[in-house]
């Protein structure tokens, strides 16, 4: 598989992830508890490990990018 194969299924995790952590996380904060506890604590930190570790990787599949552009040496 390539860098850009992984890439592409990476960030779909990445961006399916970060919905499933988010929208539940700021409707459980701004209401108080609008979804039961027993849901929210079945879903929440699970979606939030897959998206912590999918973000890790979405950095390490771009550290070159992320090298060249952000750590390039000045002459
Ligand atoms: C947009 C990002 C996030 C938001 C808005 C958010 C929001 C929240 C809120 C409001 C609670 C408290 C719920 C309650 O006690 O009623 C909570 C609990 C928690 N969050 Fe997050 N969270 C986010 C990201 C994450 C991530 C990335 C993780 C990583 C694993 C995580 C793991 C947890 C855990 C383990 C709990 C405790 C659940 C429990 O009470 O058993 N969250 N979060």
């Amino acid at each position: 598989m390539t860098r850009l194969q992984a890439l592409k299924i990476v960030n779909i995790i990445l961006a399916l992830s970060f919905f499933m952590v988010s929208i539940p996380g700021v409707i459980q904060f701004v209401t108080q508890g609008a979804i039961p506890y027993s849901t929210f604590r079945s879903i929440h930190p699970i979606a939030g490990t897959i998206f912590t570790l999918a973000g890790f990787t979405h950095v390490a599949l771009n550290y070159k990018w992320i090298k060249v552009n952000y750590f390039k040496k000045k002459k």
